[in-house]
């Protein structure tokens, strides 16, 4: 998915630095395992978090939706479409848009249905969204559930004597809540049970929508007696990532004002960091001998925030022509973007980038 760029364009690009040597890394830097080790195995499967852990990764991530009964699934859409076989098990269930909705389903249905790598629907026939990785349909993959991911790591913990943290990301709060559902006080239960209540513990909360995260930070961790470290998603308006009913219409929530000056320090005021689209912070007309470094990095820090943007992968046509390889791409925004971590499909190189940097 390569997403346009327009309106971030006009606004943030006014305030470019152009560098070459934007800054030297400093703090320990952190690798999320975007969706799980999801360049290997299926994105957001068990198997594919077990993968990621093994790799030695700082966090692994979770985005979550709701079932019917109010159980919390780790799924990247509020659609069970895109990655199983719904469609053929309960053919009658979809809604008028022709999607299968994860919150129409009980988590029993849930877990009668086969995951696979993600696919795309064209003329009836089902194709890879990546086309080297995992085979679709191979294998016998299933949803889980945030509990279930949440043991399995902090099992691994037990046994292993590693300290692997959680990522979780609220899906489509608005979606939820006109559903009935209130997914961020689901999730900060969940958390809450797990341990998960201080700043101090390796967990981050994400989510595209600003208003649900001032929400979390203002009235739900006081009322749960939580403080954990939130993170705001930036995105482009265009995307629809986060929608806002407006006389019971749907319309997309306006993101422009993350990219006008300041905004980082506002932002700061309820969220610990930020995860923006990568060339939100290295200009997509980048070119290989001149980098173009938007101002965001040095905003964020300068208003005591860590920056995570994502995703970082390897597959055909996702490495931006600027740099020569996926090693160059990290140096890239580790090192001279001077990035605190980055989602990514392929940890592994992440981490064994970081490793070398630090022996080196
Ligand atoms: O949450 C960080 C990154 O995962 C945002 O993109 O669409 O993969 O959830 P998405
Ligand atoms: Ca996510």
């Amino acid at each position: 998915m390569f997403k346009s760029l327009p309106s971030q364009k006009k606004l943030l690009l006014s305030l470019l630095i152009t560098s070459s040597a934007a800054g030297f890394a400093h703090a320990e830097k952190i690798v999320v395992a975007h969706r799980g080790a999801s360049g290997y195995l299926p994105e957001h499967s068990m198997e594919a978090k077990s993968m990621a852990y093994a790799m030695d990764v700082d966090y692994i991530e979770q985005d979550v939706v709701m079932s019917k009964d109010n159980f919390l699934v780790v799924l990247h859409d509020h659609y069970l479409d895109r990655v199983t076989n719904v469609a053929e098990v309960y053919p009658d269930r979809k809604r008028k848009d022709g999607r299968y909705y994860a919150i129409d389903f009980t988590l029993a249905e849930i877990k009668t249905l086969k995951m696979t790598e993600a696919f795309n629907l064209k003329n009836g026939k089902k194709t890879a969204v990546y086309a080297q990785r995992f085979p679709i349909w191979k294998s016998d993959f299933k949803v889980h559930t945030l509990e279930e991911e949440i043991e399995m790591i902090q099992g691994l913990n037990t046994s292993t004597g590693k300290n692997i943290g959680i990522y979780p990301e609220v899906k489509a709060p608005w979606f939820h809540r006109n559903e009935g559902k209130d997914i961020s006080v689901a999730v900060l239960k969940v958390l809450k049970k797990y341990g998960y209540t201080e700043k101090t513990d390796l967990v981050y909360f994400q989510s595209f929508d600003a208003d649900e995260l001032k929400r979390v930070k203002y009235e739900l961790l006081p009322k749960f007696s939580m403080d954990i470290r939130l993170v705001q998603l930036m995105a482009e308006t265009s995307w629809g990532e986060t929608m806002q009913y407006i006389d019971g219409k749907p319309e997309a929530y306006n993101y422009d004002w993350m990219f006008k000056p300041g905004a980082m320090k506002i932002i700061a005021e309820y969220a610990d960091g930020v995860g923006p689209w990568h060339p939100m912070v290295v200009a997509p007309e980048s070119e290989k001998d001149k980098l173009v470094f938007t101002s965001l990095v040095k905003e964020a820090h300068q208003a005591g925030m860590q920056v995570h943007p994502y995703t970082f992968r390897l597959d055909e046509g996702k490495i931006p022509e600027y740099a020569q390889d996926f090693e160059e791409l990290l140096d890239i925004f580790y090192n001279k973007a001077d990035v605190d971590g980055v989602f990514t499909d392929f940890p592994d190189r992440a981490v064994d980038f970081l490793e070398a940097q630090k022996s080196s």
